[in-house]
């Protein structure tokens, strides 16, 4: 079992398999092109098979896979067939998709054993799509959503970041997207991890806020009454309506007293925090020829490590210097 010093036991992996992305939106990769990792950084999915396998053995029940865009990687299905192999210790294999890709995928990811499938959709008005993002792609995302609630994929999600100014007129519409898809649609306040270092205080639009936007319109009843080690708080809609919506509020109501996360980066290093200030290199563990039992001594050092919350409401919070695409969602 993977404990951290804070009694917080660690079920959740989240794998980023590329630090780019083909979307360029604001919040996270908005001034010019990163230096991407280096392709001989990247762990190759026999790695990738290798020491997951190793995490399932210390607890990890649930993987999520990430970018950047993950899609960008090839042949990402041959890696979800992998790790299909450490089911059923592995009860969940998740994706997070900007969708622009998902579509040609789909079939191929479900077949490999993928279960669940998380899309980003930040507006749905087609211009404003593409002011957010750079790319006019609106369509593809909504086609990616409908093949993958036809190929069977449940529960599916759409994550949509709030941003003051830029799409919080647009809450109550993302609500009855969630009615009328019959899906989960997520509501998460603007973490500042953008690479421009532009985020504000003023520019997060508070979970509360959110709620009670979309209450005034469509009545919201809670659905749990503890988070648990989830991020978010779920609300169906009073009257039987399809659909669920979630406020995932880090910013002014930070979950991280029962955090279950650990991030492995698209290069490799352990990342203990969404906001760590430093990085376990795990790459040049297993590359140096370690044993395993080299490599469990490790993880289990540095998931000890493991930050107590973040701080983005002290008063000397640092931004870490890794923006969201290249530490994965
Ligand atoms: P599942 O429960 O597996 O469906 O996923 P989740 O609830 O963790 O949601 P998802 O992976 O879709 O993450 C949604 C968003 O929540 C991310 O894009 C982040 O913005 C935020 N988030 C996820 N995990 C953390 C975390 O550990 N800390 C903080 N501060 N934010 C997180
Ligand atoms: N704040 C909150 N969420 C973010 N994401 C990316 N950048 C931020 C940020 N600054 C989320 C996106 C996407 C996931 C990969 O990460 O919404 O769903
Ligand atoms: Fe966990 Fe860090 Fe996220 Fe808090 S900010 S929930 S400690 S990963």
């Amino acid at each position: 079992m993977l404990v951290d010093a804070h009694n917080r036991t660690i079920r959740d992996l989240r794998i980023s398999l590329t630090d780019r992305c083909n979307f360029r939106c604001f919040y996270c990769l908005p001034h010019g092109e990163p230096s991407w990792a280096k392709k001989e950084k990247l762990l190759t999915f026999e790695e990738l098979e290798y020491i997951a396998a190793i995490f399932v053995s210390l607890g990890i029940e649930k993987i999520r896979l990430t970018g950047g865009e993950p899609l960008i990687r090839r042949d990402v299905p041959v890696l979800v067939e992998k790790l299909s192999r450490l089911k059923p210790s592995l009860t969940d294999i998740a994706l997070t998709t900007n969708g622009y890709d998902f579509a040609r995928h789909a079939e191929a990811l479900k077949n490999a054993g993928l279960d669940r499938v998380t899309f980003s959709l930040d507006s749905l008005r087609p211009e404003r799509f593409r002011e957010i993002t750079g790319v006019d792609g609106l369509d593809r995302v909504l086609d990616s959503i409908g093949i993958a609630h036809r190929l069977g994929f449940r529960p599916i999600k759409v994550n949509a970041v709030i941003v003051r100014g830029r799409n919080d007129d647009e809450v109550v519409d993302f609500a009855r997207f969630a009615i009328d898809h019959d899906l989960s649609f997520r509501f998460i306040e603007y973490m500042p991890l953008d690479s421009g270092h532009d985020w504000s205080r003023d520019m997060v639009v508070s979970g509360r806020e959110i709620r009670d936007a979309i209450d005034k319109e469509i009545p919201l009843t809670l659905k749990n009454t503890s988070r648990g080690s989830s991020t978010s708080w779920k609300y169906r809609f009073a009257d039987g309506l399809p659909g669920e919506i979630g406020i995932i509020a880090p910013v002014t109501e930070m979950f991280c007293g029962a955090c279950s996360r650990i991030r492995l980066t698209a290069d490799g290093q352990i990342r203990t925090c969404l906001f760590s200030t430093e990085e376990h290199d795990l790459r040049g563990v297993l590359r140096s020829g370690a044993s395993t039992a080299k490599i469990v001594e490790f993880i289990k050092a540095a998931v000890l490590k493991k930050e107590p919350s973040h701080r983005i409401n002290d008063p000397d919070f640092v931004q870490p210097e890794r923006t969201m695409s290249f530490i994965g969602g």
